[in-house]
């Protein structure tokens, strides 16, 4: 299954949320590739403080396989980065080769998380039109709840049943996370006349910043602590999502048999 992480807006937890919920799937034993879709200002590693050997680029230009592409993170989950440092070549051929690798990460994963770009370029587009599910990380800021809007209603012109949740970042608690998600959802079902399910929330925890400066994993580091504990009911909430879907899709296989 691959997962989209996206929110339209900048800073809003996307790798944050993408390199933990790989972590929290892998700590449950389920086989995870990250794969790192922001092109030009990639960040998974360094957050994971793990340094690849081999990148999207050096397979675009022949100097590695794709079997060595997948970098074995000390989480447990494989990793994907498009480039050390700025991306040199042009973006297409860098998606093209995405395609192949996408290929390869579902092959020998069950769950294949892409982090996003903010915006609505290339690679988000790539990453939504691969992806069976994508997660909008929206915070109870109106810019960010704009700019979720704004990528919702986009995809939504294109595809009206896109398949979207909703996971609130940076809340005090879990009220506040359900108001704000409540209120994106009364929006988003006046405006496009849909809804979209709600994943869960992770806390704003100083904790993890500290964690990000230091270059930890903090789910591996302090698994109880607040924010560790949103990442692991948010895979819990994903593990029965896609039970429900696989469940749906058999009846429909078998309804269409009888
Ligand atoms: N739940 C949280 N608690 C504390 N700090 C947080 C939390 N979520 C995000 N942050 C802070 O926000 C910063 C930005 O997070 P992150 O890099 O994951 O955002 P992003 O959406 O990937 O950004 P970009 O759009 O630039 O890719 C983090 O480095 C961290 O300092
Ligand atoms: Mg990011």
């Amino acid at each position: 299954m691959i997962v989209a992480i996206t929110s339209g807006k900048g800073g809003t937890g996307k790798t944050l949320i993408a390199t933990h919920l790989a972590e929290a799937l892998a700590r449950l034993g389920h086989r995870t590739t990250l794969v790192d879709a922001d092109l030009d200002l990639a960040n998974c590693a360094v957050l994971l403080n793990e340094t690849p050997r081999w990148t999207l680029e050096d397979y675009l230009l022949g100097r590695c396989g794709l079997e060595e592409l997948f970098h074995e993170t000390e989480g447990g989950f494989a990793l994907l980065s498009p480039s050390r440092g700025a991306l040199a070549s042009p973006r297409e051929a860098m998606l093209e080769v995405l395609d192949g690798a996408l290929w390869e990460a579902q092959a020998r994963s069950e769950f294949v998380l892409l982090d996003t770009p903010a915006g609505l370029e290339a690679p988000v587009l790539w990453a939504l039109d691969r992806a069976h599910l994508a997660l909008v990380v929206l915070l109870g800021e109106p810019a960010a709840v704009s700019d979720s809007y704004r990528l919702i209603k986009h995809v939504c012109a294109l595809v009206p049943d896109y398949p979207f949740a909703l996971m609130v970042n940076g809340v005090d608690s879990a009220e506040e996370a359900e108001q704000v998600a409540a209120r994106f959802d009364a929006i988003v079902e006046r405006f496009l006349g849909r809804s979209i399910p709600y994943m869960g929330h992770v806390l704003y925890d100083p904790e993890l910043r500290q964690a990000i400066q230091r270059q930890e994993v903090l789910l591996r580091r302090a698994p109880q602590s607040p924010s560790s504990l949103g990442f692991h009911a948010l895979a819990e909430r994903l593990l029965h999502w896609r039970a429900e879907l696989q469940s749906r899709t058999e009846e429909l296989l078998l309804a269409k048999e009888a």
